[in-house]
């Protein structure tokens, strides 16, 4: 495999395109943003645990049948991945109040939902990622409803899988954020799972372990992603 060019640079990500047109090479930056790029910052050696963290979770959710776009780690910050056409939906899930759900319904965070709650936003960065419903993807045309359907559908199921595992590891999956896109006609799930989308809290403690603390100024910034990814490594205990 040979990388051939820049293809795009996001936030926390550069894509390369490689000698194969079915894939790309995608490399995790330390660069963070947070409030649609007002805040901005460097979280040392993030791209580095972002890639592995994320690494174990398309893992383990292939394992379980979910199809994703991961195909391997090269080395400490690019991933080879399936060229996706993203979707422009970005789908949060939430098992807890926490961020702008709880701003929106008066929650305090820390509220438990008695559902999951799924949530679709338009990823455009210009408009702040606006929250959408299913009457504007359709009569937008960002998807159609057999892949809205399965994008639902399959991340109410990377919430089982998660939950499950994190659960293990002492870590309370208070919400995320995925992103889906197409590939020969297949739904697959894309982009990273990392604590830059999700909110990870210690299960006693309640401590926050993931982006918010670089989003409050919270310190302990690279400890704590370190620690995700020790607990997601280590045995159960
Ligand atoms: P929110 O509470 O700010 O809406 O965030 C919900 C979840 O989605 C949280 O785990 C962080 C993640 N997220 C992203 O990954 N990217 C984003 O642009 C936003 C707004 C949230
Ligand atoms: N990732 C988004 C940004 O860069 C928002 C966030 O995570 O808070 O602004």
């Amino acid at each position: 495999m040979e990388i051939l060019s820049k293809l795009y640079e996001g936030k926390a990500k550069e894509i390369f395109t490689t000698d194969d047109a079915d894939q790309v090479v995608i490399r995790f930056k330390d660069a963070a943003t947070a409030f649609d790029g007002k805040k901005k910052g460097t979280i040392q050696k993030k791209g580095i645990m972002n890639l592995k963290i994320s690494a174990l979770f398309f893992q383990l959710l292939e394992k379980e049948g979910i199809q994703t776009h991961y195909l391997a780690t090269l080395n400490d910050r690019d991933m080879l991945a399936r060229k996706l056409s993203i979707v422009p939906v970005e789908v949060v899930v939430r098992n807890t109040a926490a961020g702008s759900l709880a701003k929106r319904l008066g929650l305090e965070e820390g509220t438990s939902m008695s559902l999951p709650i799924v949530e679709f936003y338009y990823k455009d960065d210009d408009l702040g990622d606006p929250m959408i419903n299913h009457y504007h993807i359709r009569a937008r045309k960002m998807a159609d409803d057999d892949t809205v359907k399965e994008m639902e559908e399959n991340a109410l199921a990377v919430n089982e899988i998660l939950t499950r595992f994190l659960k293990e590891r002492k870590i309370q999956l208070v919400d995320f954020k995925l992103e889906f896109g197409l590939y020969h006609g297949k739904v697959l799930l894309g982009d990273e799972i990392s604590p830059d989308t999700c909110r990870f809290w210690d299960m006693e403690s309640k401590k926050k372990m993931d982006k918010d603390r670089f989003r409050r100024d919270l310190g302990q910034v690279e400890e704590v992603y370190e620690e995700v990814l020790s607990r997601m490594e280590g045995s159960n205990k």
